[in-house]
């Protein structure tokens, strides 16, 4: 197991569109395990392949409360969403240390291979729910900020280079 650098944005890497998983064989199920110790490390609920610079249809997550859980998600596709919507507060190990309000489907079904290569349909509501469609949003090369307004935007990125600049020094 391996901790694995983690993109902050603007890095420009974390706009790639990530590709689909094409077997999913010990390479990726090492990127797996260092991808769960690298999320856990850093204390988030959720990672995906691209916020550590593999631009492959992967994510991993740990929503429960002893974060003991994980859950592996394999090239995902939505197949439904709710038609029911909700401001949800969200964070981004890839934007420390922002926090705000982005609308989300209450809840979500995705079908996506687990660790095995195995097809499993996933029924997601609550903060599951979110988190699926947070990190989804990573594969498509897509960060939460991207919800806001230009003007919170321009603020985040010139602190999070400020935050960068400094963390360099
Ligand atoms: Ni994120």
């Amino acid at each position: 197991m391996a901790l694995l650098p983690i993109l902050c944005y603007p890095d420009p890497k974390l706009h790639t569109v990530a590709k689909p998983v094409a077997e999913v064989d010990t390479r990726i199920r090492t990127l797996i395990s260092d991808m769960l110790e690298t999320m856990h490390e850093a204390k988030g609920i959720g990672l995906a392949a691209t916020q550590v610079d593999v631009h492959e249809r992967l994510i991993v997550m740990d929503v429960s409360e002893q974060h003991d859980d994980p859950l592996v998600l394999i090239n995902p596709k939505i197949v439904w969403s709710s038609a029911e919507t909700h401001l949800n507060e969200e964070g981004c190990l890839s934007v420390p240390g922002i926090y705000d309000g982005v609308e989300r489907f209450d809840a979500v079904k995705v079908e996506a291979q687990d660790s095995h290569g195995k097809l499993r349909l996933i029924e997601a509501d609550g903060l599951l729910s979110v988190c699926i469609q947070h990190e989804m949003d990573h594969l498509l090369g897509k960060v939460f900020v991207e919800y806001l307004s230009p003007l919170k935007r321009k603020r985040i990125k010139t602190k999070m280079l400020k935050a960068q600049r400094e963390a360099r020094n």
